[in-house]
């Protein structure tokens, strides 16, 4: 596309969002011409007629509480941080450019990341993995829409898209949506079904997904207790994306007076920026712990004298700041080595 076209198009977005995109969708490549009318699409709601389960699935998901979602709200100082909007109430990606960092709008707060966001295209028609003319919101395929650049925009400001290209998984064809988009069947009007794909996007608030990153294992090797994460099901690092993330292996010595105290044994983080602390005794100031897809880590703790079981665990802590008992901490797995 011409770059005045490009600032043409983008004016008009931004300007009215959308004034006159409408128009712009009536011409174009045929799709739907003649037949279909033109359509002003700015809002999620006007999809959830038509698309009522894709519609709940990301109602609700923190694409959809991007804006509203308190943890953000606090950290950026209820938005007076200006710069938090860019990602947390984008514009279309399709209007900045897919794979540009996103701009933010001012309009529909509740939306936050919205089927505007991502579906919108330049032209103001819908973007789609398939050309539908024959039907009444007339998509058009795009592989620039449903490319790992797509979710780029926003989701590599932590590194997590330049991981996922390390790791083994680019080759085997398994990207971003395959994981956090999983098959889901959709029923038509008519009753008969076809597959979709699922909008909830599961990361780090989900639990079964969390499980679903590591495996954990612990067993006796002479006078050591192995403890052994396996990244087995992440795309990228564990934990990945915000620096306030924490993966902790903890263990505690049974002995025959009872358990001592929980000790931690390891984290996998990526420290903030001017983090005084290394992450673990022996690594370095600004070191990044996180465990990349596919590999392990294992840490060897000494059985002491009268030791008769070791036990283990595996959190996820959405922040290192706070404990056990606190519902941001979410127990993996548990392990335990008897000791004869
Ligand atoms: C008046 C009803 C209607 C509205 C409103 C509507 N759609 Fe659709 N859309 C459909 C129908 C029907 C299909 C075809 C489903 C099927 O395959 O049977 C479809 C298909 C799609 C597809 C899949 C195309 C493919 O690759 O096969 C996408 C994406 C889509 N719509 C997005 C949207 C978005 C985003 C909105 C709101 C901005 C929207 N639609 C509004 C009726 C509608
Ligand atoms: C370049 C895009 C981008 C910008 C700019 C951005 N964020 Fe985010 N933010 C994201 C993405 C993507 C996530 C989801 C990944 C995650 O949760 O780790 C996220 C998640 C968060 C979360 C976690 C929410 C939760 O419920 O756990 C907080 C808090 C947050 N951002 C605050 C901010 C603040 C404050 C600013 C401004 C200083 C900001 N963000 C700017 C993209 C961005
Ligand atoms: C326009 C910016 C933007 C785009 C594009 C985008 N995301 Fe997000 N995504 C966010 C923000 C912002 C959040 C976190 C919002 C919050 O928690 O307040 C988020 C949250 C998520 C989460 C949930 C994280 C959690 O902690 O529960 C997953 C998973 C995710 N995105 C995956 C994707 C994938 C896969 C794509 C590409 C298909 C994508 N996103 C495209 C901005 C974006
Ligand atoms: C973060 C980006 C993102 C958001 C937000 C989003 N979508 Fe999608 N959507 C996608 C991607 C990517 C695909 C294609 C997945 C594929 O085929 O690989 C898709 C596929 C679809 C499809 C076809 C598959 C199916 O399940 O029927 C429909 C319809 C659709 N989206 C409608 C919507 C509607 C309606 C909303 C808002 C309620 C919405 N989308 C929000 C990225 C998004
Ligand atoms: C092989 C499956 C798989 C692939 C591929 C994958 N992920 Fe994930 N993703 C996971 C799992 C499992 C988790 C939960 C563990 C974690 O946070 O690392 C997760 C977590 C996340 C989170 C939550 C982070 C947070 O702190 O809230 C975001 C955001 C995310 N992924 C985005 C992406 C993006 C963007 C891509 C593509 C560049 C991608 N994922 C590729 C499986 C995958």
């Amino acid at each position: 596309m011409k770059t005045n076209v490009r600032i043409a198009i983008l004016t008009a977005v931004l300007g009215t969002f959308g004034g006159v995109i409408a128009f712009l969708s009536s011409g174009g490549t045929g799709a739907g011409q003649g037949t279909q009318q033109a359509r002003r699409w700015e809002s999620s709601q006007q999809c959830r007629d038509c698309h009522q389960d894709v519609y709940e699935e990301w109602h609700g998901s923190h694409h959809q509480i991007a804006f509203t979602n308190p943890e953000v709200r606090a950290l950026s100082d209820d938005f007076r941080k200006e710069e938090c909007m860019d990602c947390h109430l984008p514009r279309p990606l399709a209007v900045t450019g897919f794979g540009k960092r996103t701009l933010p709008r001012r309009t529909h707060f509740d939306e936050g990341v919205s089927c505007i966001t991502c579906h919108l295209a330049a032209d103001g028609g819908i973007l789609a993995r398939n050309d539908r003319p024959d039907v009444p919101c007339a998509p058009k395929a795009s592989p620039d829409f449903f490319a790992v650049e797509a979710c780029a925009s926003c989701h590599n400001q932590h590194w997590t898209t330049d991981q996922w290209r390390a790791s083994h998984y680019p080759a085997q064809g398994t990207d971003c949506s395959t994981c956090h988009m999983p098959a889901v069947e959709r029923v038509r009007k008519d009753g008969s079904k076809r597959q979709g794909r699922g909008h909830v996007f599961p990361g780090a608030h989900d639990a079964a997904m969390l499980r679903k990153a590591a495996e954990f294992a612990a067993s006796r090797d002479g006078n050591d207790i192995v403890l052994t994460v396996t990244n087995v099901g992440a795309g990228h690092n564990l934990p990945t994306e915000e620096r306030h993330r924490a993966v902790d292996i903890v263990y505690r010595i049974v002995a025959a007076e009872g358990p001592g105290p929980w000790q931690r044994a390891w984290r996998f983080r990526q420290p903030y920026r001017d983090e005084a602390e290394p992450i673990n005794p022996g690594n370095a100031t600004a070191e990044n712990t996180q465990l990349p897809a596919g590999q392990s880590k294992a840490i060897r703790v000494p059985i002491p004298a009268g030791a008769t079981a070791v036990e283990a665990r595996l959190w996820y802590r959405l922040t290192p700041f706070c404990d056990d008992a606190d519902p941001r901490s979410t127990l993996l797995y548990e392990r335990r080595v008897e000791l004869p």
